[in-house]
């Protein structure tokens, strides 16, 4: 009998060399304040502030540009622009000048996110800035504050007349939001009428950074500016798609909000969801905000509801322990600082999701998410169906492995797609080659990091690649069955241990057709 080869060596493939300026960016036009909430807080010096001096130093903030940072801290500008300046990294080809010239746009202003009276005093702050760097009254309120106070930071901005487009200056005002977007479906409805209370819909932009990666913009890219996927794309020809999101590091400071969510509310209610109506949806008939957002809300209103009767065959769930990772001794989740000894938080979830309808009747879409794992590695698996019949049998048996596309979301940016080849020589047999495509092959310039495309949209005003209430709902609504069944009292029943440094519990082997990770 002929043998068939696993995974000879990765054929590369060729990427015609663009010129960075061919599909480069133009600096925004519009004037603006951006004004951040939360200024003094991790998110703002993690990744705000470096994500903004990257897009001033590649010429992408508008010329009249001022960034005003508003927290409840008394500091002055010059202390707010020397504790930002040391969470920007100069990078080694950076003009050291670079940060002197933003800096004399930085400002801070203090906040009581409960006074409406410091709303007074911010909007007459804003409007000697517009005086005189003619901002023109184009504001970004950017709030990186803890969800709780997102509601009461809106009513103040509307109350201070900080909140109106004025259709006669045709200014713009625009508020972003990260998520969570409420804790479920009750608390995303409430969120959502206190911001419209403020705010219109186009002014509201809610924000997920994974949708900003560029190999997940990519996703609609390859399936529809290409004629050779597409039409396979379905449940003809594809047997199951593997969606994997995991992640080494712990829950690292954020316990005090990571054990309320846990990993269905923090990854799967977002990111992953947003993973799935990629490569679940159909073709918008323009690349355009609102016709993309109708499509993925289509796949949302398609979920097969979980039946809970029988929840073991969809869910699993896990609690990382003790473990090693790259060969250090990693505690476990209940041995974090801020988590409570006994918590039943899962920080590990797999689950199988059908969707109803004419194209994917039928094709299990594995979605997978879990802290503390062997690697961090966000992928894509689009598993083929077999041949329908092997002319082969005769010589190499009926074991023909079926094509394989792959996705590479990160931390490897990349594509590769699996199929058999006859090994060279006398012998009948196969191998399994692939074709493998680096995302940044043959493209010099400069690649916007997610929180630089979050901001620059914002500025754009484009809702793109923002989430729409109509999705957070429909999918805080399809949770709510499994997040209801988490929260009960025999939770401890449901929720597997795994060792940090693995791809997860045991259990996991009942559900998915093959295990995520290299190895398995
Ligand atoms: C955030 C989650 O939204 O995404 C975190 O709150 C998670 O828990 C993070 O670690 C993962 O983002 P990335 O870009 O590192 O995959």
């Amino acid at each position: 009998m002929a043998e068939q080869q696993k995974d000879a060596d990765t054929p590369e493939m060729e990427a015609e060399s663009l010129d960075p300026g061919e599909c480069r960016l133009e600096r925004v036009r519009d004037p603006a304040v951006i004004v951040v909430f939360g200024a003094t807080g991790d998110l703002t010096r993690r990744k705000l502030f470096p994500a903004l001096f990257s897009l001033y130093e590649n010429g992408l903030l508008p010329e009249n540009v001022c960034i005003v940072g508003a927290a409840r801290s008394e500091l002055s500008h010059d202390e707010f622009r020397e504790s930002m300046r040391s969470s920007v990294d100069p990078g080694p080809n950076r003009e050291p000048s670079g940060w002197e010239a933003l800096s004399r746009r930085i400002f801070y202003h203090p906040v009581a996110y409960d006074d409406q009276e410091s709303f007074f005093r911010l909007n007459s702050f804003l409007e000697e800035l517009d005086t005189t760097f003619a901002t023109r009254g184009n504001r970004l309120f950017y709030l990186a504050v803890p969800p709780t106070v997102i509601p009461g930071i809106a009513r103040q901005l509307d109350g201070s007349g900080l909140a109106t487009e004025d259709p006669q200056s045709g200014n713009w005002v625009r508020f972003a939001v990260e998520k969570p977007f409420g804790h479920d479906l009750e608390s995303a409805k409430e969120l959502d009428r206190a911001l419209h209370s403020s705010f219109y819909e186009h002014q509201i932009f809610r924000m997920d950074h994974y949708l900003a990666k560029e190999t997940v913009q990519n996703i609609l890219m390859l399936r529809f500016a290409n004629s050779i996927f597409e039409p396979v794309w379905d449940r003809r020809y594809i047997d199951s798609v593997t969606i994997t999101a995991a992640e080494q590091i712990g829950v690292e400071h954020r316990a005090k909000y990571y054990d309320n969510f846990g990993v269905l509310r923090d990854m799967f209610q977002n990111h992953m969801m947003q993973l799935l109506a990629l490569c679940a949806m159909e073709p918008p008939s323009l690349f355009e905000a609102e016709r993309v957002r109708d499509e993925k809300t289509k796949v949302y209103r398609c979920l097969r509801p979980f039946p809970t009767q029988e929840l073991d065959k969809y869910l699993v769930l896990g609690q990382y322990a003790s473990g090693r990772i790259d060969g250090e001794q990693v505690r476990g989740y209940r041995e974090e600082p801020n988590v409570t000894p006994d918590s039943l938080t899962p920080t590990f979830a797999s689950m199988k999701v059908l969707i109803d309808n004419w194209r994917w009747q039928g094709v299990p879409f594995y979605l997978t998410s879990g802290k503390r794992m062997a690697e961090k590695r966000t992928e894509i698996k689009v598993q083929f169906k077999h041949v329908p019949y092997s002319m082969f049998r005769g010589v190499l048996g009926e074991d023909i492995s079926a094509n394989q596309l792959t996705l590479g979301i990160q931390p490897k940016e990349e594509i590769h797609l699996s199929f058999q080849t006859k090994v060279p020589g006398p012998k009948v047999c196969l191998r399994t080659v692939k074709m493998h495509f680096d995302y940044n092959q043959g493209y010099p310039g400069p690649v916007l990091e997610a929180y630089e495309k979050v901001l620059l949209d914002c500025l754009l005003g484009d809702q793109t690649l923002f989430w729409r209430q109509d999705g957070v709902e429909l999918c805080w609504g399809f949770l709510t069955p499994i997040l209801r069944e988490c929260d009960c009292p025999d939770q401890a029943k449901r929720l597997h241990n795994y060792e940090a440094g693995t791809w997860g519990p045991e259990a996991v082997q009942n559900l998915l057709p093959s295990l995520p990770g290299p190895h398995r």
